[in-house]
């Protein structure tokens, strides 16, 4: 699990994490949190190096668009989803955890 705060998150700018060894893109939209494996399921790129608007993020490499809230995979070149993160916050204390699914197809 990892902490963050939620005033460090800036919206439209998405943030690299690493829980539990794994790297994860962390996504502030309005009041709510989100976390996604960072890794695109298409090819080797970092989601957090790419932009999001509301609940979709794009990978910044060849454009697929996956949804933040649960990862699946809107357009393609990527068709399967990417893992999603458990998020829970308190205040100003954003806290993230494994996997909400374990089966990253
Ligand atoms: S690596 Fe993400 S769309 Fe190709």
């Amino acid at each position: 699990m990892v902490t963050l705060t939620f005033d460090s998150l800036v919206e439209g700018k998405p943030f690299q994490a690493e829980v539990d060894g794994a790297k994860v893109c962390v996504a502030r939209v309005g009041d709510e949190v989100f976390a996604i494996s960072d890794i695109c399921s298409h090819a080797d790129a970092n989601l957090s190096e790419g932009e999001y608007k509301g609940y979709v993020i794009e990978c910044w490499l060849h454009g697929a668009e996956f949804d933040l809230r649960t990862g699946e995979a809107i357009t393609l070149p990527a068709v399967a989803p990417v893992k999603t993160y458990k998020v829970s916050r308190d205040g100003n204390v954003v806290s993230i955890s494994a996997p909400k699914q374990e089966s990253e197809k």
